[in-house]
């Protein structure tokens, strides 16, 4: 498994991530956290509001069913939202939803807590009081962030001592609007629109390593692309460069993403067959001139 620096961080972790989301539609979850594992994945992302805690409890309870030790993987989870009602980073929830997740988990700290969808009213000192106390207690080890531009990192930044070492964001090849508008500076077309504040270079220049979310997905949940009718050009392209590189093409997509320096895939397929084709696809490194055919055969242009 391709390792890569955890932000600013000494710490090395893999380059795939299984996402544990639809861990609570899995047929065997005790199946998919071995399978993970014995591909090369150790790292896992989870949420407090993955079905509604449940996500956390089945993972917690399948691992215990395995002979793998909680110390050789790497647990992440995310908190700030509270579904349908509001994003919530105040200390007391911060600290409330972390205690939920390692009890369903069971486990004693997580290694990384990422703050979920920022929240309109935070305040970053309660944000700072919420992370000191979390690490002086030994139950949270990194910290980052996750759908937040670079405004709103250095406001949290004005407070937190910890670094943030990571971003979680969604990209992949039918959501590429993070590199489009770096692609279009200086152009009126639809890629030069930004979005997100120039996220990704800053990732880049702050060392803090962007994880790709939801990867195969296009619009909003709408579905795969992987093998659509909606994407004939990007198909016809994904399966001839899994032909040359010997992958598949989902493989072939998750190894587009790793091409990007300082990126993470958070893979969310709970089939057996799947994880481990990601999993191997990390090995590849696509040639520049492919990886932006495959950019261009998703439907942007190069100005
Ligand atoms: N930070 C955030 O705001 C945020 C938001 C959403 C998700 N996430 C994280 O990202 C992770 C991944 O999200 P996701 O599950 O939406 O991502 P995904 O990997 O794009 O989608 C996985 C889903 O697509 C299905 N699928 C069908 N064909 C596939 C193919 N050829 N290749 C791969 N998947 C295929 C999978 O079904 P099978 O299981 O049958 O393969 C699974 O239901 C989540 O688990 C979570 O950790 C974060």
């Amino acid at each position: 498994m391709k390792k890569m620096k955890f932000g600013s961080s000494d710490v090395d972790v893999a380059a795939v991530i299984l996402g544990c989301m639809r861990i609570n539609n899995a047929e065997n979850p005790v199946k998919v956290i071995e399978t993970a594992y014995e591909s090369g994945i150790d790292f896992f992302d989870h949420a407090d509001i993955y079905g509604g805690g449940d996500c956390e409890s089945i993972f917690g309870k399948a691992l215990k069913e395995t002979s793998i030790k909680r110390e050789d993987l790497f647990i992440q989870t995310k908190c700030g939202i509270v579904p349908g009602k509001m994003f919530d980073f105040s200390k007391e929830h911060i600290v409330a939803s972390v205690e939920g997740s390692l009890q369903r988990l069971g486990m004693d700290y997580v290694d990384a807590l990422l703050l979920h969808r920022p929240d309109a009213l935070m305040e970053p000192e309660e944000v700072a009081a919420a992370f000191d106390e979390l690490a002086q207690a030994g139950k949270v080890k990194h910290f980052g962030v996750s759908n937040q531009s670079p405004q709103q990192i250095a406001l949290l930044k004005k407070a937190v001592k910890q670094p943030l070492v990571a971003n979680q964001l969604q990209f992949g090849l039918k959501h590429t609007e993070m590199i489009d508008q770096g692609i279009h500076v200086n152009m009126s077309d639809q890629g030069s629109f930004d979005h997100d504040g120039g996220i990704y270079e800053y990732s880049r220049l702050h060392d803090m390593t962007i994880q790709a979310w939801s990867p195969y997905q296009y619009g909003f949940f709408e579905g795969v692309f992987i093998g659509n009718e909606k994407f004939p050009e990007l198909n016809q392209k994904l399966n001839e460069m899994a032909e040359k590189y010997q992958t598949t093409p989902t493989g072939m997509a998750a190894a587009w993403i790793l091409r990007v320096p300082n990126m993470q895939v958070i893979a969310g397929t709970m089939n057996l067959g799947r994880i481990t084709e990601i999993a191997q696809a990390a090995e590849i490194r696509l040639s520049k001139e492919d990886w932006y055919a495959l950019y261009m055969a998703a439907g942007n242009i190069l100005p």
